[in-house]
């Protein structure tokens, strides 16, 4: 069953947990489904393993061909290796990152993205996705470059007032179907992921700044725990002053293997 984030009116945000691969080989992930009225989004739908409860949600709230937008933080595996599906399975565009906009056909059969992936500009943009008064509403595209993708969006819902934060904030080994309100128990779950997959902490720190302008109600990341409470602006605050990537690399890293 899916987390409820969010409900209200005809506004709906549900993460997929895909909890049956959380002891296996592949990395636990959250998809998420944002429905409004009678049309909706999915928001990084993740790989093969992911398809099946995301695609039986999705129609459980919406017919398939209502779905108004793909949206993915960048090109990896657990991101959107799904692709070819969901291109098969519904109309809908693919947001990504210009820079991944030709690398994403690479995932489908020949001519199966053809017309249908729409190129986010570095800048991002405050999408409008569906049509119409009851069904149209506003999701934006925020720059999160090199967190850690080169070409990389987080996605807020100025509605739920939630920020999906891609795999920044992401945690291994934490409970997604248990949102932390306390970061400091938390950061265990957090640190190792983020030295290593985040690039550097002078995009961190121009990333902290950027959403410290923004009414977060929720970070909600595609591993691991939704963020809340004072866990929000602890995170932000965690995030602005580690290390991490290219601070951390030295010539010690970049030596011939015996
Ligand atoms: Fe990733
Ligand atoms: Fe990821």
């Amino acid at each position: 069953m899916p987390t409820e984030l969010f409900r209200q009116g005809s506004h709906l945000c549900l993460m997929f947990s895909n909890l049956t691969q959380e002891d296996g080989e592949a990395v636990q992930s959250n998809q998420f489904l944002l429905v409004h009225g009678a049309t909706g989004a999915i928001l990084d739908p993740g790989g093969n393993l992911a398809y099946n409860e995301l695609y039986l949600g999705l129609t459980r709230h919406m017919p398939p061909h209502k779905l108004a937008a793909i949206l993915a933080s960048h090109a990896d595996p657990d991101i959107i290796a799904s692709l070819d599906r969901w291109m098969t399975a519904t109309t809908a565009p693919v947001y990504i990152s210009r820079i991944w906009e030709r690398f994403a056909p690479h995932f489908c059969k020949p001519g199966k993205t053809v017309g249908r992936i729409i190129g986010l500009p570095d800048a991002g943009a405050r999408l409008r996705l569906g049509q119409g008064e009851a069904d149209g509403f506003e999701l934006w595209a925020l720059p999160a470059h090199f967190l850690h993708a080169e070409g990389n969006f987080q996605f807020y819902d100025p509605i739920s007032r939630i920020l999906f934060s891609g795999d920044l904030g992401a945690s291994l080994g934490a409970e997604p179907g248990q949102t932390v309100t306390r970061l400091d128990g938390h950061i265990r779950h957090m640190e190792g992921f983020h030295r290593r997959y985040m690039v550097s902490n002078k995009v961190l720190r121009l990333w902290a700044a950027m959403v410290r302008e923004l009414d977060i109600a929720m970070i909600v990341p595609q591993h691991g725990a939704p963020l809340a409470g004072a866990a929000v602006p602890d995170f932000i605050a965690w995030a602005e002053g580690l290390a991490c990537g290219i601070d951390l690399m030295s010539a010690g890293h970049y030596r011939l293997p015996a």
